[in-house]
């Protein structure tokens, strides 16, 4: 599954699920465009991608605004030429229950987990379809699906992903554009480090592996979406949740 001579963009890639993304695709030959709302943190992903020996841009994006999203395709281009690949991967949470859910927090984790995920594929899809090639992965969840108390704003913002992937997915593929939804269930990093003792044990009962994902877990099934063996894929939720949810 050679990405040699491509080029990427991974969102939230400073740490966690997108850092995991962004090397791995750097490890199958991949440039990648590490775009984070902080920049400082995405140094160490930029240089684990140079160590690779492949090329590297660290850029600052807050992908709720569209005029940083625009800049972002912008630089890439200039810089690379193209763009082949998109991994919407950069997300948020803030759980309530729904009673004592805030407006701002509704509108914020809809704003980064959704739009956000609207305005880089737009930023994209123009130099995609134009070159007749595109592969865009967004990370959805399992929650998205399932549901999950105290996550209203977070699951609606995964399922409407689902659901843009899948008209994306129709509306280019006379393109040869791609477009797929990777959906974890619970992966070990910083999103999931703040969960109870006593609700991780109850997770880990539901999950039939026995363990929490590892972010290089959700990575591998990124790489395998972006590939050419994955060609004749769109549309596609692939679920890696440990057995979790069966579909
Ligand atoms: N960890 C899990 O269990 C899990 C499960 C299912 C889905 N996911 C999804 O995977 C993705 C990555 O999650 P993670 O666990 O690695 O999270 P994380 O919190 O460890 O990392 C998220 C990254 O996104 C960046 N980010 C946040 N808001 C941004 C914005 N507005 N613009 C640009 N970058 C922004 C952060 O700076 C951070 O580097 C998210 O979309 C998340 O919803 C995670």
């Amino acid at each position: 599954m050679s990405l040699q001579g491509k080029t990427a963009i991974v969102t939230g890639a400073a740490q966690g699920i997108g850092r995991a993304i962004a090397e791995n695709l750097a490890q199958a030959g991949a440039d990648v465009a590490v775009a984070d709302l902080d920049p400082g943190r995405s140094v160490e992903t930029v240089g684990a991608i140079e160590k690779l020996g492949r090329r590297a841009l660290n850029l600052k994006v807050n992908v709720a605004d569209t005029n940083d999203t625009k800049a972002m395709a912008e630089q890439v281009i200039k810089a690379w030429g193209k763009i082949d690949i998109l991994v919407n991967n950069a997300g948020i949470t803030r759980d309530g229950l729904l009673l004592r859910m805030k407006e701002e927090d509704w509108n914020l984790v809809l704003q980064i987990n959704l739009n956000g995920t609207f305005h880089c594929t737009k930023a994209v899809l123009q130099p995609m379809t134009k070159q007749r090639y595109g592969r865009i992965v967004n990370i959805a969840s399992i929650v998205g699906v399932i549901g999950n108390a105290g996550q209203a704003n977070y699951s609606a913002s995964k399922a409407a992903v689902i659901g843009f992937t899948k008209t994306v997915g129709r509306e280019y593929a006379s393109r040869n554009v791609t477009v797929n939804a990777v959906a974890p269930g619970f992966i070990d990093t910083a999103m999931t480090h703040g969960l109870p003792t006593d609700v991780k044990d109850t997770l880990l009962k539901q999950i039939p592996l026995g363990r929490l994902g590892t972010p290089g877990d959700v990575a591998a099934a990124v790489r395998f979406l972006v590939s050419e063996e994955a060609a004749y894929i769109t549309g596609h939720v692939l679920h890696v949740n440990g057995g979790m949810l069966m579909v």
